[in-house]
């Protein structure tokens, strides 16, 4: 097992190039299952989620390579063993945004229960249901998805999401451009991953485009050909970023990111006084840190795009113990996203955890380094942050669950000057 071990309170300074999106890269690698032609996808980070997807698509009887560094290339000709094993599943709840793909393409796949035994609380029924409108057939049974489409292929469906969902729009976008007639989804999420998946499926032939707020239609066609495509830049690792430079007091520039998807983050940032620059031309966001000055609290509540990430509570919750005040997180969209915040208590913040979906911290608090551990990714990331910006060191452990989608994230902290070290324990 690996551990993190950080000694906290350098000013980070410098400039960081940020690597292509996790939460877009996964769905396009799935999205080359659609046509038997090559797909080229460049900007791929380096993570051990795709390494995982990679693996997994090798093991169906698809060709995937690395080419070029930062690219990776596909072909989808047959799938040998359409079946996605429970262990691959436990590992990558993102495994499931194969069922659009592999049913439109194939005609049958096989996949688990995502999350394995936590049943219930990443449910994945609005996919099944988008599917099944579409004459896809998927019967549950012994933890996984047995799923077929009708000889003729998957015909269109008019569907609206009762609740917005990321790989539930995702999905069923993909299976729609290969199905007969014209589909038509209601309360589609917005996320700019999304939309970059719906500009690679254009590249690859699907008719496909938002003609509502939250509308997609998608005519069907009968096959996709191959492309070329560039995963924009991953908003999530840019922000983690900007608050480093923030907590520490130094001044970061992150490059390779669209700052118009940030500015829900930005926005908070206004609120909280810090002081930063956007360049959307540039593709860069300098965040220069206020340690000394003071930052406001803030109330925070998630949201669906373009409302305040989900995924970027935890981290900012490290923010909120440098605020003066009582800063308010209330997490809508999962239930199971604030243990990361029993941690920062170890480490000096006063926090205290109303509900399982609400939290009130008090700062500002002089937070001091402790033997802490986490369990999902966004939580490592937090944990990090925390380390950083604490006094004394710092150990962190379960930083597998880092690498899942940060590539490299301590050599870009050391090239920023924080003192991290990976250590094997
Ligand atoms: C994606 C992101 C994840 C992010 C999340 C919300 C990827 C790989 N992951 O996850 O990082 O935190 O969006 O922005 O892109 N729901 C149902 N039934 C379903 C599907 C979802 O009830 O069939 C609910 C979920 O429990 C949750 C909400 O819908 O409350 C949103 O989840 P969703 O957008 O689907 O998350 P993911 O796409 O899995």
């Amino acid at each position: 097992m690996q551990k993190f071990v950080i000694t906290g309170g350098v000013p980070l300074g410098g400039e960081v190039r940020i690597a292509g999106a996790k939460n877009a890269v996964l769905k396009m690698m799935a999205a080359a299952v659609l046509t038997e032609q090559p797909v080229l996808l460049r900007n791929v980070p380096n993570i051990s989620d795709v390494a995982i997807l990679r693996e997994l698509l090798g093991d169906i009887g698809f060709e995937v390579r690395r080419v070029n560094g930062d690219a990776l290339e596909l072909r989808a000709v047959e799938a040998t063993w359409p079946f996605v094993p429970l262990e691959a599943g436990m590992k990558m709840r993102a495994s499931f945004i194969l069922l659009g793909p592999m049913l439109a393409r194939f005609g049958r796949v096989i996949l688990p229960n995502p999350g394995g035994d936590r049943i219930g609380r990443r449910p994945v029924n609005l996919h099944v249901a988008a599917l099944e409108q579409m004459g896809a057939t998927i019967v549950y049974r012994n933890g996984y998805y047995f799923a077929s489409a009708p000889e003729e292929g998957l015909h269109a469906a008019q569907y609206e999401f009762p609740t917005v969902t990321v790989m539930g729009t995702e999905n069923a976008m993909m299976a729609a451009t290969l199905a007969r007639g014209t589909t038509v989804l209601d309360n589609t999420a917005l996320e700019p991953e999304v939309d970059d998946l719906i500009d690679m499926l254009r590249g690859m032939g699907a008719q496909i485009e938002r003609t509502g707020e939250r509308r997609v239609e998608i005519q069907g066609v009968p096959a996709l050909r191959g492309t070329e495509h560039r995963v924009l830049g991953d908003r999530l690792e840019a922000e983690t970023f900007a608050i480093a430079a923030a907590v520490t007091g130094g001044s970061i520039t992150a490059t390779g990111v669209n700052p118009t998807h940030l500015a829900a983050f930005l926005a908070v940032c206004d609120r909280m006084g810090i002081v930063y620059e956007a360049d959307p031309d540039r593709g860069a966001l300098t965040v220069h840190g206020s340690r000394g000055s003071e930052l406001r609290a803030v109330d925070v509540q998630t949201d669906p795009y373009p409302g305040f990430a989900t995924d970027f509570q935890a981290p900012l919750s490290v923010l909120m113990t440098q605020a003066r005040g009582v800063s308010t997180i209330h997490e809508t969209i999962f239930e199971d996203r604030l243990d990361h915040l029993r941690e920062l208590v170890r480490m000096g913040a006063e926090i205290e955890l109303l509900d399982e979906r609400r939290a009130r911290i008090t700062g500002p608090t002089r937070l001091h380094g402790a033997e802490v551990g986490i369990a999902d990714l966004r939580a490592g990331a937090t944990l990090i942050l925390a380390a950083l910006t604490a006094e004394g060191t710092s150990v962190i452990s379960g930083i597998e669950h880092v690498d899942r989608g940060y590539e490299q994230i301590e050599a870009k902290l050391v090239a920023l000057g924080a003192r991290i070290n990976r250590i094997e324990a």
